[in-house]
């Protein structure tokens, strides 16, 4: 049996490329699907240019054109939606259960991952307004997509490193500070960091693999399982210097949310979960859950002193 076409929507996006890329690194017939409504945007024309050169197919349908999604549809077997985060663009979650619904219609997909790639919204249950948003979300479209009775893969990407990672988990830069580092309360939690072409490349990886049908898939390989304080202290190895420690308390950084703007106080709670919490690790991966390197123990995941190495 030959590997399953694979559609990826969103494909341009921050995760989305990626995600192209592994399916076509990993040998899948790959189609993306180009929105009309991309129009003059020229970064993402030639993204599709490049995926079109590297053999993807380009798949023309839009969002507001319903009939246009299910033709879509009908070329592939599988279906990865890398659509981005609902709590930006709230319009988002009609559009993902628009897809949801062309997939039902459809009918021939044999497996759906649709847009996660965070934190497991099932266990966020308790999350903090406003960031909860995220959370709830993403249930909705997982609970269209099971009474639809769509198989699915949810993936659980945890902390993305460009995000969490490369600015040593603090929060409004995208580089590693220089002089001082905020520490949340003791550092000591752990969190989980993943190089997103990691997350693409086991996204693929669980494409017709039977073993994720119908499962969540945690990419927590034990060697990126990480406390604050450890990532800090491997970019300190790295660069030979200590950067001044500063401990945030759990009250003064909820409080740091008074006076953010909506995306600002989404972040404060989703830091507050991962940092303060622990939800990322608090817990036993159990039923109907794998991990990601346990199943593909072949891919040579990124470790974050690597990751790090191009930010010196
Ligand atoms: N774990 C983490 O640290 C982390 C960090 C960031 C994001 N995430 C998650 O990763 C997923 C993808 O996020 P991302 O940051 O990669 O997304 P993104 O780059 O912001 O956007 C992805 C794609 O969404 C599509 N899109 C946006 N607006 C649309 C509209 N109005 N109609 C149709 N399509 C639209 C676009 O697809 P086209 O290619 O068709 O233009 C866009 O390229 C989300 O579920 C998010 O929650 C996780």
């Amino acid at each position: 049996m030959g590997k399953s076409k694979v559609l990826v929507v969103g494909g341009t996006g921050y995760i989305g490329r990626r995600i192209v890329e592994a399916s076509l690194k990993q040998g899948h017939p790959t189609y993306v699907l180009q929105r009309p409504e991309i129009g003059l945007d020229m970064d993402k024309i030639q993204l599709l240019l490049s995926f079109k050169k590297q053999g993807a197919h380009l798949l023309r349908a839009s969002f507001s054109d319903y009939h246009s999604l299910v033709d879509a549809v009908k070329h592939v077997d599988v279906v990865i939606s890398a659509m981005s985060g609902v709590h930006f663009r709230s319009h988002n979650l009609l559009l993902q259960l628009k897809l949801v619904e062309a997939i039902k219609e459809a009918g021939n997909i044999k497996q759906f991952l649709p847009s996660e790639f965070g934190i497991n919204p099932a266990r966020m249950g308790h999350a903090l307004e406003p960031g909860r948003v995220t959370f709830d979300e993403k249930m909705v479209v997982r609970k269209a997509i099971e009474e639809a009775k769509i198989p699915f893969t949810y993936v659980i990407a945890n902390c993305f490193a460009a995000y969490f990672a490369a600015n040593l988990s603090q929060m409004g830069i995208l580089f590693p500070p220089t002089d001082t580092v905020n520490i949340y309360g003791d550092g000591n939690v752990k969190a989980v960091y993943m190089d997103e072409n990691d997350i693409a490349t086991y996204t693929i990886k669980a494409v017709d693999d039977p073993r994720t049908l119908n499962k969540t898939l945690y990419a927590r390989p034990p060697d990126n399982i990480l406390s604050q304080r450890e990532l800090v202290q491997k970019w300190e190895k790295l660069t030979g210097k200590q950067l001044q420690k500063i401990s945030v308390s759990e009250q003064d950084f909820l409080a740091s949310m008074k006076g953010m703007d909506f995306v600002g106080q989404v972040g404060v709670g989703h830091f507050y979960h991962i940092f303060y919490e622990g939800c990322l690790t608090n817990f036993e991966i159990g039923e109907n859950e794998e991990e990601a390197s346990n199943l593909y123990p072949e891919v040579k995941y990124t470790r974050m002193d690597d990751f790090l190495k191009v930010y010196l």
